[in-house]
């Protein structure tokens, strides 16, 4: 059993307290959950109060079917990708018109899984964050390194170039609709996240970048192997505003305690 008060005097030791800040808990669900599940889902997740913000990135299926349901809990909800174009002949895509009739407030924007399997590009990413800014979602884009790159020690050359490319001409008054995910490809899905060393450095890093090119920051939330044992250290570290949760998203008992946690 974790003892919290335990927990957060070790965190305190280490990186002192900045607990003190409203946090985005986003939960993505990738390719799991049918309709049934993600209802029973919402149903044990029922009387969950937080200040902070609790997302959550379902199939679209479930997007569709349960947006009422998310309304009910408070949960925002949006899809996991979406095409920048309103309308055509793009096979298998869905538009931002289709997720906004469902209520969506928020969006994902270029996952690593999404750059790794279906070829996404930095071009195609910041055309997503335009088209979704514009139509009042609020996107959160996702960056990140894989592990060569950091044990080479490339990864913050390559963490600005996507910074660079997915903002490009993204102009001051757009930025309030954004946030960043840092999700080392690394740390995705291994049950190993980046050290809270590591997520100190590399979110400080993040935010000096988007100062220098942009003169301001956005919400940065971490994602790899966010769990219940590792949520309150991490959520403390400075610069960290959120998590983007994978696995540890998808049972409400966990979910409910990680939320539980950072509140
Ligand atoms: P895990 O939490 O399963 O590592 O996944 C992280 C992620 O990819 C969230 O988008």
């Amino acid at each position: 059993m974790i003892n919290r008060n335990d927990i957060l005097k070790a965190v305190k030791e280490i990186v002192g307290n900045h607990l003190d800040k409203k946090l985005i808990i986003a939960g993505n669900w990738k390719m799991n959950m049918t309709i049934s599940e993600g209802k029973k889902f919402l149903t044990e997740m029922e009387e969950t109060v937080s200040a902070n913000t609790i997302l959550i990135f379902p199939p679209y299926t479930v997007l569709a079917a349960l947006s009422t349901d998310f309304n009910k809990q408070n949960i925002h909800y949006g899809p996991q990708n979406f095409h920048y174009k309103k309308e055509g002949a793009y096979t298998g895509e869905i538009s931002i018109p289709m997720i906004k009739e469902l209520g969506c407030d928020y969006a994902l924007v270029g996952h690593s899984e999404r750059r790794t399997y279906y070829n996404e590009t930095d071009e195609e990413i910041n055309k997503k964050a335009h088209a979704g800014v514009k139509s009042g979602l609020n996107i959160i884009i996702c960056i990140g390194e894989n592990l060569t790159q950091r044990q080479s020690g490339e990864w913050k050359a390559i963490l600005k170039e996507q910074i660079k490319k997915d903002l490009a001409e993204i102009t001051w008054d757009m930025f309030s609709g954004i946030s960043i995910a840092y999700e080392p490809i690394w740390a995705i899905g291994t049950g190993v996240s980046a050290s809270s060393e590591e997520v100190k450095e590399t979110h400080a890093y993040i935010k000096e970048v988007l100062k220098d090119a942009f003169g301001r920051t956005v919400r940065l939330l971490y994602g790899g192997s966010v769990n219940e044992k590792n949520a309150l250290e991490i959520g403390s570290i400075e610069n960290v505003d959120g998590f983007l949760i994978g696995g540890a998203s998808l049972k409400p008992d966990v979910f409910k305690r990680i939320i539980d946690q950072v509140s």
